[in-house]
């Protein structure tokens, strides 16, 4: 089955990543199909956090996806195949430099352009289903400083149509998917060469403690392998490691 079919279309709802768990609860939905909102009043965010976005003016869609067979243990193998395609098509919009922060955020020369956020259910030791929530920030063009943001028209001086855009993203996630799924290799590489700060010394919050880390890798569990002040290298998941608010 393909990403994209069905498309779901809703003027208002409280977040496409609710609508979509609870569709899939009610087996409504199937592998591939999207949630899109034209206004979310009730958008999510990582960690707890709310998600703007402007009504009609930005992308805001959740894909549901039923792995073939995705262990538990790997299941950041979504969230790199997802921050891969969005920034794929990010890439064909903007002229900036686009690259993804660990975990998944989307940026271009530093300001984010896009978030993702991801709901797995887990049934043993695999991945039963996935909604994947994607906010692309397409047309908007206030954002409060306090946001570092940016959004496709800002960066490209041009409108993007969401019909357009929505296209790309469903054809970009489909391919990488499904070559995921074919057991294609070179998706931690691929991910790994694109993310934002590598071999950068950063600021980030360790226990909720400022620290100076370079981050140097990604292991198969999505947790950030970095290098502290000391020299020691570990890896940390977002249970203990995020970058600091800049
Ligand atoms: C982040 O905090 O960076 C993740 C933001 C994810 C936002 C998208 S918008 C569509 C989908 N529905 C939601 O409620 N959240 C995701």
């Amino acid at each position: 089955m393909t990403i994209g079919h069905p498309i779901i279309k809703f003027d208002t709802l409280e977040s496409t990543n609710k609508t979509a768990a609870e569709l899939l609860n009610l087996s409504k939905v199937q592998h591939g199909a999207v949630i899109l909102a034209h206004e979310q009043t009730a958008g999510r965010g990582q960690r707890g956090r709310s998600w703007l976005s402007e009504p009609g003016a930005d992308l805001m869609m959740s894909v549901v996806l039923k792995p073939a067979r995705l262990r538990a243990d790997e299941q950041f193998a979504l969230g790199k195949v997802a921050a891969l395609a969005v920034a794929e098509v990010v890439r064909l919009l903007v002229p900036g430099e686009v690259r993804i922060k660990w975990p998944n955020d989307v940026l271009v020369d530093r300001l984010k352009i896009a978030g993702i956020l991801i709901k797995n259910e887990v049934v043993g030791e695999l991945v039963h289903s996935s909604v994947v929530g994607m906010g692309i920030n397409a047309n908007s063009h206030d954002f409060p400083e306090a946001l570092v943001a940016t959004s496709i028209l800002l960066e490209s001086g041009r409108k993007v149509e969401l019909a357009v855009l929505l296209d790309h993203v469903c054809k970009a996630l489909d391919r990488r998917w499904k070559a995921y799924e074919a057991g294609e290799s070179g998706l931690a590489e691929e991910y790994v060469d694109q993310l934002w700060a590598r071999g950068r010394w950063a600021e980030l919050l360790l226990d909720d403690r400022p620290v100076m880390g370079r981050p140097v890798d990604v292991d198969r569990h999505g947790r950030l392998i970095v290098e502290l002040e000391g020299g020691e290298v570990a890896a940390y998941g977002l249970d203990r490691l995020r970058f600091a608010p800049r």
